[in-house]
């Protein structure tokens, strides 16, 4: 593997994200020998570390993934720790002159990652003193990666997004959606345009509906306070789940590079209906999860949750229908629901093809058979199932749904590169296709805000689903008003 060059430098460097995903994601890349002599990560945050101390921290976060201390270690020097204040000046002064330093002594042509792994309350501030005191190089290139939440809503973001294009041009911005970044999410494209069958297919004229389900069965654990302010709206509707519609809408790209595609993702995202307020409960639901006593143990429901108002109205469920106004897609139902304390973890996504005119494999030809189901499945188990009516084995003409399946062995699901593996690697690469443009972002603020503005004027009838369960009985209903049923088979068993 090709040896990259660069000086990461983290802000957040000791914080919850640093320690489970990038640092590990920077030791497989250093394993692989995408990361070898020419590089250097400076964490920096508040708190006072030393240098050793920091590489202590790194050492044990990637402690079941190092063959032996010493491999962990070699890594681990190429750390170093800056205790730093992101709205003091002279700190970053401190950090150019540590840059300087590590570029020479590692030869990294001043090529220069500034993550934020951090509150984007200070996205701005840090920016602006980047490039105020020339943190930002003139040779080398210069790459800025974020993490969400990208603004609260489209203002904000826009407010956002001024303040980092004052220092980083829009090809130099990195946003992170780490849904982009998962092998299944990025087989989306594999299994459009690469399986004429299903592409031509890929239209209103043959799929009824479309389902995308995000379960999760872990609750906010010690997020309660991020939480509270975002909701399952903002913290996965506006960015994975729209980012997956967009990549099952987008028509084929010219080419599979990162123009090419955004080019056609933030179509497909103009061409997704914004509501008109009053139109918004037709359309999506929420709900939030109450205590419940699952095998004698009791779970705590969101209100009691730490750092959670015990009156809270916050979402941690919502299903919806996204509707897509153009000529591919015009009345076929995008349906997709997320939430927290749901009864298991499992990600996929649910193609229902149309079925026949007529059944002839029933005595009055008109009671419909089993829909055509392609199903993908995300995380944990990857593969895909095909679901197809066949004739069942003896006398008569009897049919009976079969399952074609097609499953990642486990070992082939562990060793493929982690989400953020690959995204740190694209970035060092200058690849910018799995990370989300301003366009993008746009665009989805603007069809959450109304829904988000709409559920601001009432006040929810909050419990309304027990940990445990797949989310409140209006979920169910909103597909059966639609004569729609959810999908859901999250190992494909
Ligand atoms: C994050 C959300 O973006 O995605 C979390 O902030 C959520 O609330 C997480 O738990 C889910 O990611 P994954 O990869 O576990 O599906």
């Amino acid at each position: 593997n090709q040896e990259k060059t660069a000086l990461f430098t983290i802000f957040g460097g000791t914080g919850d994200l640093a320690k489970r995903k990038l640092y590990p994601s920077l030791y497989r890349l250093y394993k692989k020998g995408f990361l070898k002599e020419h590089f250097a990560v400076i964490g920096t945050a508040r708190r006072e570390w030393t240098n050793d101390y920091y590489r202590e921290i790194v050492m044990e976060t990637i402690k079941d993934l190092a063959d032996s201390t010493e491999e962990a270690t070699k890594f681990a020097s190429h750390f170093y720790y800056q205790a730093h204040n992101v709205t003091d000046t002279e700190h970053y002064s401190e950090l150019k002159e540590l840059s300087t330093k590590l570029d020479e002594k590692y030869q990294l042509e001043n090529n220069r990652i500034y993550y934020l792994a951090m509150s984007p309350n200070f996205f701005g501030t840090i920016t602006e003193h980047l490039k105020a005191e020339e943190l930002i190089t003139n040779d080398g290139f210069n790459r800025l990666i974020i993490e969400k939440p990208f603004g609260h809503d489209y203002e904000s973001a826009a407010i956002l997004n001024d303040q980092i294009r004052a220092s980083f041009h829009e090809n130099q911005i990195y946003r992170i959606d780490h849904y982009l970044g998962k092998e299944m999410i990025q087989n989306i494209s594999a299994v459009r345009f690469a399986n004429a069958i299903f592409e031509s297919m890929w239209n209103n004229r043959y799929i009824d509906n479309i389902q995308i389900t995000l379960s999760e069965s872990i609750g906010v654990e010690e997020r309660g306070g991020y939480y509270e302010t975002s909701g399952a709206l903002r913290d996965m509707v506006q960015n994975h789940i729209l980012q997956v519609v967009s990549l099952l809408a987008m028509e084929p790209p010219i080419e599979l590079k990162d123009e090419e595609i955004r080019e056609e993702k933030i179509k497909a995202l103009r061409s997704v209906r914004i509501f008109k307020p009053e139109e918004v409960r037709h359309y999506f639901v929420r709900g939030q999860y109450g205590a419940s006593t699952v095998h004698d143990e009791k779970s705590l429901g969101y209100r009691e949750e730490q750092n959670v108002d015990p009156a809270s109205q916050t979402e941690t469920f919502v299903a919806g229908k996204v509707m897509i106004d153009n000529f591919r897609w015009a009345g076929v139902p995008f349906y997709i629901r997320t939430g927290k304390k749901l009864r298991e973890k499992g990600t996929q996504i649910n193609i229902q093809f149309k079925g026949m005119p007529l059944n002839l494999f029933s005595e009055d030809h008109t009671t419909p058979q089993e829909p055509n189901v392609l199903t993908i499945y995300i995380q944990p188990t990857e593969g895909f199932s095909l679901q197809l009516n066949s004739k069942k084995i003896g006398q008569g003409l009897e049919t009976e749904l079969l399952n074609l399946k097609h499953k990642n062995s486990a070992e082939t699901s562990a060793n493929s590169p982690e989400a953020y593996e690959k995204l740190i690697l694209d970035c060092l690469n200058g690849d910018s296709t799995n990370f989300t443009h301003w366009d993008e972002v746009a665009q989805s603020w603007k069809f959450v805000d109304v829904i988000r503005q709409a559920w601001n004027k009432e006040t929810p009838e909050f419990p309304n689903y027990p940990s445990g369960s797949m989310g409140p009985v209006c979920s169910d209903q909103l597909l059966e008003k639609d004569g729609f049923k959810w999908f859901w088979n999250p190992t494909g068993e």
